[in-house]
């Protein structure tokens, strides 16, 4: 039976995967790496350490810098990555979402937030949504990012409901891959083609339905 959903944040709630993709691009350019957005598809759910792991090998240079200058870069990607979203608001929630959250809530059903931003509490703020969400799951607690499925895992730990009764919500080829090792039902958003692991797939939020969800979950 159907008792919860689990969301990913960025591109799902809100285009912050834009602005991710934006600020990982500005400073891969600094080093003299050419990223583009298809490298990027690798990128999405992915923590910031390992992300910036993934550009310094595309561009073959993952041997030329120290444990502290990566977290130098790091930090810097961090700081114009907030100086991009500070001005967020409510109307920044992709369409679809508030519905959609609505529904759940309509149904009894718990939601969980399973971000792997240390931004996402803030982001979550900006958007005035932070009560909608009967768990954050601490990302900073968190040992195996997505594809792992612990912070899925957690997720439904916290909310005390069987991994089988969830349904995750991703825009991450690493996040659907997550969700399904965690052994939960995966809606994801975005083109077919990309998500094949996926139970359900919409090409954007708009298309969300609680109503489909539910009844393709209980087939
Ligand atoms: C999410 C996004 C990634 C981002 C990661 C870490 O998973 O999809 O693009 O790199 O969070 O975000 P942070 O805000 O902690 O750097
Ligand atoms: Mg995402």
């Amino acid at each position: 039976k159907l008792k919860a959903f689990i969301f990913d944040l960025d591109g799902v709630i809100t285009d912050t995967a834009e602005y991710h993709f934006l600020a990982w691009k500005a400073l891969a350019e600094d080093l003299n790496i050419s990223f583009t957005r298809e490298l990027n598809e690798e990128l999405k759910g992915i923590s910031r350490m390992d992300s910036l792991e993934k550009i310094l090998q595309f561009g073959g240079k993952e041997q030329e810098f120290s444990e502290q200058e990566k977290l130098e870069l790091a930090t810097k990607k961090n700081e114009h990555y907030v100086e991009l979203i500070n001005k967020i608001t409510p109307s920044d929630i992709l369409p679809g979402i508030e519905k959609l959250l609505r529904d759940i809530k309509q149904a009894n059903l718990e939601i969980a937030l399973a971000s792997a931003s240390k931004n996402a509490n803030m982001v979550l703020e900006a958007l005035k949504l932070k009560d909608q969400f009967d768990y954050i799951v601490d990302v900073t607690k968190i040992k195996k990012g997505k594809p792992d499925p612990e912070i899925f895992l957690k997720a439904a730990e916290l909310l005390k409901v069987d991994p089988s009764s969830c349904v995750g919500v991703e825009d991450a080829i690493a996040g659907v891959e997550a969700i399904k090792s965690a052994g939960m039902y995966a809606v994801a958003v975005g083109p077919k083609s990309s998500f094949q692991k996926a139970d359900l797939v919409y090409e954007t939020t708009e298309a969300l339905s609680f109503k489909e969800i539910k009844e393709r979950f209980e087939e």
